[in-house]
């Protein structure tokens, strides 16, 4: 018999690592436990490579997606060990699997992760291709976090966006008012860029704090270059990933831009580009006085929140302050969206992603 808890896995765009939770939904949501499952590098390695066109990637991708599930599997065994809890507690895992690409102008979206090898391998009925049924009603397939984060941070007393920096940057925006529509989308890079420059240059997995670009100076023109791109012309639903913005497309605007530059005023002009397309994107929907409410790995980055706070003249806050600690939301959102599943409810907000309407999402894997 299982009890309504649900297992969330999320192994985002950045690559650092697996996060996994459990939590409840009755009586009312409830993180129970959290656990981070590493990445092995040469894993972490293949994801890289298979992100980009390469060779022989049919087989290369069949060989990835068993071993990411037994990785998984390893994952929520872990979180269940250190929660003290049986598997057969447990009504369902939520995969989201790992995104290797994201293609909605094609309308389609890979991500890794054999969902039936990790039922297999857990004896836990998985739900997991959470992406496709909404790219099928022509929606763009992301952000998915949207719907969770109006069921669980609305405020009938305040207009409130939350913003997700995680490898990609993704904003919600809650009006008070539930007459007016949930806003959501991706907004360019978060730390996809940060990580990249300061892994080719330093060797360093990402910039602490944001201190390596605090002490750099942004470079105007470079800013410009790097918001003229199309991506931020658009308007209305919008994705995007690591096809688009990615080490080597970085450096193809570094040559472009034809002048010598500090490889610290290239750290603080990203994190710049990272602040200043989030404030672009919202200046046309808040109003007056909004809460602002990091989650995601940026929300660490103590320097980007500061040029965040200088762009949207708000207080800063994280979901911390919702009473959600802001490292786990997304995996949260992934266990939520596989408890909609079950329940035969939609989980797609068709403002935000573009979707002809409210659709269930994902195929269930039973146990
Ligand atoms: N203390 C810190 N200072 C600066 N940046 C940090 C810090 N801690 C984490 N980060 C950044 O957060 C990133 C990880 O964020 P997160 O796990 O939310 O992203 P993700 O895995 O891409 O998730 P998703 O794609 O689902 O949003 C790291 O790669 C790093 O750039
Ligand atoms: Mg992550």
């Amino acid at each position: 018999m299982s009890s309504n808890r649900y297992i969330g896995l999320m192994s985002g765009t950045s690559l650092d690592s697996i996060d996994a939770v459990l939590v409840e939904f009755e009586p009312k949501f409830q993180l129970l436990c959290t656990h981070n499952h590493p990445l092995p590098e040469n894993l972490r390695q293949e994801i890289l490579a298979l992100t980009q066109p390469g060779d022989n990637e049919i087989e290369r991708w069949a060989a990835l997606d068993l071993s990411l599930a037994d990785l998984f599997a390893e994952a929520s065994l872990a979180l269940l060990a250190k929660a003290s809890v049986p598997t057969h507690k447990i009504t369902a895992i939520g995969s989201h699997g790992q995104t290797l690409r994201h293609l909605p102008q094609l309308g389609t979206s890979l991500q890794a992760g054999d969902p039936n090898r990790l039922a297999e391998q857990t004896g836990i009925a998985v739900v997991a291709d959470f992406r496709r049924r909404d790219l099928a009603a022509q929606g763009q397939g992301a952000p998915l976090v949207p719907a969770f984060h109006q069921a669980l941070f609305h405020a009938l007393n305040e207009d409130r966006v939350v913003i997700n920096i995680g490898g990609m940057a993704n904003l919600t925006w809650l009006p008070k008012d539930l007459t007016h529509t949930v806003i959501g989308f991706d907004t360019g890079p978060g730390n996809v860029l940060l990580d990249a420059w300061i892994q080719h240059q330093r060797q360093l997995k990402f910039d602490a704090n944001g201190a390596w670009a605090a002490s750099g100076q942004v470079q105007s023109r470079l800013l410009q270059q790097l918001l003229s791109h199309p991506y931020f012309q658009r308007q209305g639903p919008r994705s995007t990933g690591r096809e688009v913005f990615h080490l080597q497309a970085l450096l193809d605007e570094l040559e472009a831009f034809s002048a010598p530059i500090r490889a610290e005023d290239v750290q603080a002009t990203l994190t710049e580009f990272t602040a200043l397309s989030i404030h672009q994107a919202l200046q046309p929907l808040a109003s007056q006085a909004y809460g602002v409410y990091l989650c995601g790995g940026g929300s660490h980055n103590t320097y980007l929140k500061q040029r965040l706070n200088f762009w949207l003249q708000q207080p800063i806050q994280t979901t911390a302050a919702l009473g959600l600690d802001p490292d786990w939301v997304e995996a949260c959102a992934f266990a939520w969206l596989a408890e909609r599943r079950i329940q035969h409810l939609s989980g797609n907000l068709p403002s935000v992603t573009g979707a002809k309407g409210p659709r269930c999402l994902g195929g269930i894997y039973s146990a």
